[in-house]
């Protein structure tokens, strides 16, 4: 039930799958609102301070993500042709990539003036013994594009899994909602 089987995501996959996904959609529009707010307007330091925290929060889910996924099997292959198996392949392991050089910019820019990230109040999560020359607005730039390219592949990536529920009939979608247990 908490592992992944050959039929189904298990309820650890799914339930850390959509926790990232509500976050991770939350603080791209939380990104993109909170860099039009001017000094004087009064959530101008709090959107900042609750971006970078969910920020390192989604770093630690995705850190444990990764390993959950290395020690767990993966459910079967769906039906169709190869082309499809390896694009949908292709996709997954670059959602992985694209989400860790995000949050590894955010991070960078973050800490480029050598303070730590005060996380939710919680811990700090301190600056790397040393910085690049520009490394703001080198690792800022970077941030941005990423962000567009990860909603970008988020969307098609959306769009296939509602081709394969509703146009294939497949439980390509539905084995990421629950797990199945029927043999
Ligand atoms: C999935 C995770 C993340 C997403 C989707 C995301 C998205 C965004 C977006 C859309 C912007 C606005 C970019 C612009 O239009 O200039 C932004 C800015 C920013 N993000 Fe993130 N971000 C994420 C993680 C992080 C993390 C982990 C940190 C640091 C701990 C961080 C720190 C920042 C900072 C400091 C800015 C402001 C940059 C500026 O002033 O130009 N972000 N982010
Ligand atoms: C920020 C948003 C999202 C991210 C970063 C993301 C990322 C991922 C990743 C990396 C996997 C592969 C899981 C693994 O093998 O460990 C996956 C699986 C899956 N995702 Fe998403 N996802 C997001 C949103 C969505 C949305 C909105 C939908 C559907 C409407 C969706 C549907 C699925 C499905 C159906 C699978 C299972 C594919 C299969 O059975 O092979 N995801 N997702």
């Amino acid at each position: 039930m908490l592992r992944n089987s050959d039929k189904s995501y298990g309820w650890i996959s799914i339930i850390v799958h959509w926790l990232m996904a509500i976050v991770i959609l939350f603080v791209f529009g939380l990104g993109l609102y909170m860099v039009e707010l001017t000094y004087y307007d009064a959530w101008y330091k709090g959107s900042l301070e609750l971006h970078k925290s969910l920020g390192m929060a989604l770093f630690i889910l995705l850190v444990f993500r990764m390993f959950w996924r290395v020690i767990n099997s993966k459910p079967a292959e769906l039906a169709g042709p190869k082309w499809q198996k390896i694009s949908a392949g292709l996709m997954h392991r670059g959602l992985y990539f694209v989400m860790l050089l995000l949050l590894v910019s955010g991070y960078l820019i973050s800490t480029a003036d050598g303070a730590a990230i005060v996380v939710f109040d919680l811990f700090n999560a301190p600056a790397l013994p040393w910085n690049v020359e520009n490394q703001e607005d080198i690792a800022g730039e970077i941030h941005e594009v990423l962000s567009w390219l990860l909603v970008t592949m988020v969307t098609v990536h959306a769009l296939a899994a509602l081709k394969h529920h509703f146009i294939n009939k497949d439980s390509g979608l539905t084995r990421i909602l629950k797990v199945d247990t029927v043999d």
